[in-house]
């Protein structure tokens, strides 16, 4: 990555003058690089929420207008007219492909989802009733002691190699950890078929029939990829950054990422929301659901809603909405929570405590009741999560190894413990 960073302006703390940078959109940041030099002091900051801990040309959010770009373009744009392996080209080299280039990108995606056959050995080694995610954290991390020759991060086709295998076998893996769980066989990868598609039937074929492939429902699939791809400096990004700026190799820091994303307030939320609109159950049950998440003496909230950035419509949870829509028309589904989950969005929007504190459905109001209707267990859905990202995790990855600025992540602290002291021996105890 070539570093863009201007000085536009400069702010002076105890005498001091820091650089002011603007970026293309957002607000300014200032380079406090210098600051413990200069002032022998520290920023604190826990969760980071005032720190832009890289420069990056990749994702930008504006919460505040509910907009979500990925290398400039808008997400509902992308949703609506592109598909997984054109925006992953996208999100990776900066420009959407030329026909030639997508063919090639296609092609070698295509050409990796194959697992070395060892590999599935190591499946035995877990439960049955292992949590698809529990399975993805082992098994990604265990790509690297089975892809040596793509594990040297100095050299760049190595590093190419690497994201093209981790974009590949995600899919692979993921329908693994789902075939294990539900105790049928793992299914081979199928070459002629799109990388959603494909996806489709290693997780839902069997070998005693014909599968069909459902091409709403893999549309829908398609664009859930893309909403997830990728969201800026969230936590699981973060941890990625974090693990591989020590020069760890990509396929530990994926796993890296993806223990980060399994909590349940970054990457288990859809399934928390699915399972409360199912709690609801029935229209006339909502009010008794909203007067809980405003009495400030119940922990109870409204899953799905609420976002750290955003405080307006969540971008992607309006593509999500109307996919919804289309795969439960396709299917010929009329699925009670999806009605319940409208009209309680429509209440809360027009309630007063939702109205000031800005809450509003985020992705993963919708996105469950969608997994749900493609026939995915609950357990999966933060898998399906973590197979998208690794699109985003890899490509900030690459960014961050280019990076000129980049350094070990390696935070500071305020300590506030015991002051030094001496040792008390154990019978002066
Ligand atoms: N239901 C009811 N009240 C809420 C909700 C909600 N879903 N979300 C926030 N609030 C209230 C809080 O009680 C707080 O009220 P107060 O100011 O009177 O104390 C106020 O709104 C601000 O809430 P914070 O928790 O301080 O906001 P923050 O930005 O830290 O949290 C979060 C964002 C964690 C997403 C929160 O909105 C939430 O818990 N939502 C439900 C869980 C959820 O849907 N998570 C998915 C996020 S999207 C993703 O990860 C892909």
């Amino acid at each position: 990555m070539e570093s863009k960073l201007k000085q536009s302006g400069a702010v002076s703390l105890d005498g001091v003058e820091f650089p002011v940078y603007s970026g293309t959109h957002g607000q300014d940041v200032i380079d406090i690089r210098s600051l413990g030099k200069q002032l022998d002091k520290f920023t604190f900051d826990p969760g980071y929420t005032s720190t832009a801990s890289c420069e990056s040309q990749i994702t930008y959010i504006d919460g505040d207008e509910g907009i979500l770009l990925y290398r400039g373009y808008p997400i509902d744009q992308l949703a609506e007219q592109s598909d997984f392996i054109e925006t992953a080209y996208l999100l990776l080299h900066g420009e959407l492909p030329t026909p030639d280039g997508l063919t090639d990108f296609r092609d070698n995606i295509t050409y990796h989802t194959m697992v070395h056959e060892h590999f599935k050995n190591f499946f035995n080694g877990f439960r049955r009733d292992a949590h698809p995610m529990a399975v993805m954290c082992g098994a990604v991390g265990a790509l690297s002691a089975f892809y040596h020759d793509s594990t040297d991060i100095h050299d760049p086709e190595h590093r190419n190699i690497a994201v093209h295998r981790m974009i590949a076998k995600m899919p692979t893996i993921a329908a693994m950890a789902h075939k294990y769980n539900v105790g049928q066989p793992f299914v081979f990868p199928r070459n002629d078929l799109s990388y959603t598609e494909n996806f489709l039937q290693m997780c839902f074929s069997v070998p005693a029939e014909e599968y069909e492939i459902n091409k709403i429902a893999a549309s829908a699939l398609d664009k859930i990829f893309i909403l997830h791809m990728d969201h800026e400096q969230n936590a699981s990004t973060s941890t990625v950054r974090l693990a591989g700026s020590s020069g760890a190799n990509p396929f530990a820091c994926i796993a890296a990422g993806i223990a980060c994303l399994w909590g349940p307030a970054h990457g288990g939320a859809n399934e928390a929301a699915l399972r409360m609109l199912m709690e609801i159950g029935t229209v006339d049950r909502i009010p008794e659901y909203i007067k809980r998440a405003k009495d400030k003496d119940d922990p109870f909230r409204l899953m799905g809603f609420g976002h750290r950035v955003y405080k307006n419509y969540d971008p992607r949870a309006s593509v999500m909405k109307k996919a919804t829509n289309e795969v439960l028309d396709a299917l010929e589904l009329k699925d009670p929570i999806f009605a319940v989950a409208k009209e309680l969005e429509r209440i809360a929007l027009e309630d007063e405590y939702f109205v000031q504190k800005k809450l509003y459905p985020n992705i993963d109001f919708y996105s469950g009741i969608t997994l749900r209707a493609l026939g995915f267990p609950t357990d999966m859905f933060t898998a399906l999560f973590a197979l998208a990202r690794t699109v985003g995790w890899i490509a900030q990855w690459q960014e961050m190894l280019s990076d000129p600025n980049q350094k070990i992540g390696r935070p500071r602290q305020i300590y506030t413990g015991a002051a030094r002291r001496d040792f008390v021996p154990m019978n002066q105890r």
